[in-house]
């Protein structure tokens, strides 16, 4: 029995596989490459001291996810593929609605053929939009600002049209809050192919002396110290989240709709200040303007996933950041060593 594991070669997904192969879980990979790269079916399957499947391909290939179906004996699938760039998606709304929509219905459709009902969605907490009030439960309105969020409520919507229509499905769509950190080993981590979307990449790059300066978007907030607070969740919390989610699918049918957070906002000076003192290393620092579309604050109430899942997320901020950096010194370790 397997888990097709689509976006399986990026940040999450590869850590969900690494943490699924650790609870003895065979898993099947595929990702187009968009953001991510070969190497790391080859570190997952170091990590696991066996052979891993990877199809390198586009999750719209009806005929791709065909013969993966047809090959394997898939029971479930985790949905991780997708654009994740706010700004990419409000440039470029077309893409996203292909992508990740579209990308999705094509799933669905495949799986629906070949009788496998078990699904794991990798939601967002930009769902929800303009806080109402904080945290933000599952019950909150949603009212995404941005075509990447509404492109995940999309989904949502099909997904609790199709649970509906089909008793036989089991689905789970987890709301992510913000995931950074690596797995203990360092060998696998957030590597963005191109310019990071995310905050601790940039960081990471900083402290590494690929880019000056990091610029911190928005000093003038109402928030604790006036930069943005977010929930940041460590990377192996969020895969473990997974593997509770799966094991409650087995035994409830219907759509599920669950925050993955640590109900705990950090704000982007206070992260920085861990990083410093985790990785000894000097993050040069410049205050820009606010970002369009910038949220000042937002985190999670993680309580409904800890009834329902039995899981809490118990990785602190610091830890987040010793291995986040952790996994940067490893990887440039490798690349010298390549050259
Ligand atoms: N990282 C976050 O902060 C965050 C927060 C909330 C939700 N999410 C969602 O979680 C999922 C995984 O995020 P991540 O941080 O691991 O991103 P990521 O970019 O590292 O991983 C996504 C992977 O999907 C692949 N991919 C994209 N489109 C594809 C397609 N059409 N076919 C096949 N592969 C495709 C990419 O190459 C990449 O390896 C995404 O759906 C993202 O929207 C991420």
């Amino acid at each position: 029995m397997s888990i097709l594991l689509t976006g399986g070669l990026g940040f999450i997904g590869s850590h969900v596989a690494a943490v699924l192969q650790e609870h003895g879980q065979e898993v099947v990979l595929l990702d187009n490459l968009c953001n991510s790269q070969a190497s790391v079916a080859k570190q997952l399957e170091l990590l696991c001291a066996q052979p891993i499947p990877f199809y390198e391909g586009d999750v719209r290939d009806h005929a791709l996810l065909d013969s993966i179906f047809s090959k394997h004996p898939i029971t479930a699938v985790m949905h991780f593929a997708g654009l994740k760039s706010v700004a990419q998606s409000v440039q470029d709304p077309l893409l996203y609605f292909d992508n990740n929509v579209g990308g999705t219905i094509t799933l669905l459709q495949v799986m629906q053929r070949h009788g496998i009902h078990q699904l794991i969605f990798s939601s967002s907490a930009t769902v929800y939009g303009v806080p109402l009030y904080l945290p933000y439960d599952e019950a909150h309105p949603t009212k995404p600002i941005n075509p990447y969020g509404r492109a995940k409520l999309q989904v949502e919507e099909i997904l609790a049209d199709l649970a509906i229509s089909d008793k036989r499905w089991a689905i789970a769509a987890l709301r992510y809050f913000n995931p950074i950190g690596a797995h203990p080993s360092y060998t696998i981590g957030e590597l963005p192919n191109d310019q990071p979307n995310n905050l601790m990449p940039y960081i990471n790059q900083v402290a590494s002396k690929h880019r000056p300066f990091l610029t911190v978007f928005g000093n003038d907030y109402d928030t604790k110290d006036g930069t943005g607070e977010r929930d940041y969740i460590h990377v192996m919390d969020l895969a473990e989240g997974h593997v509770a989610a799966l094991r409650f699918l087995d035994t409830s049918a219907g759509l599920h709709t669950l925050n993955l957070g640590t109900g705990q906002p950090y704000s982007v000076l206070e992260m920085i200040q861990t990083f410093e003192k985790a990785s000894g290393q000097t993050i040069p620092v410049q205050m820009g303007p606010r970002r369009e579309g910038d949220l000042p604050i937002y985190y999670a109430s993680a309580a409904k996933a800890q009834s329902i899942l039995h899981w809490q997320a118990k990785r602190s901020l610091w830890e987040m950041c010793d291995s986040a950096w952790k996994f940067q010194l490893q990887h440039l370790r490798s690349l010298t060593a390549s050259v």
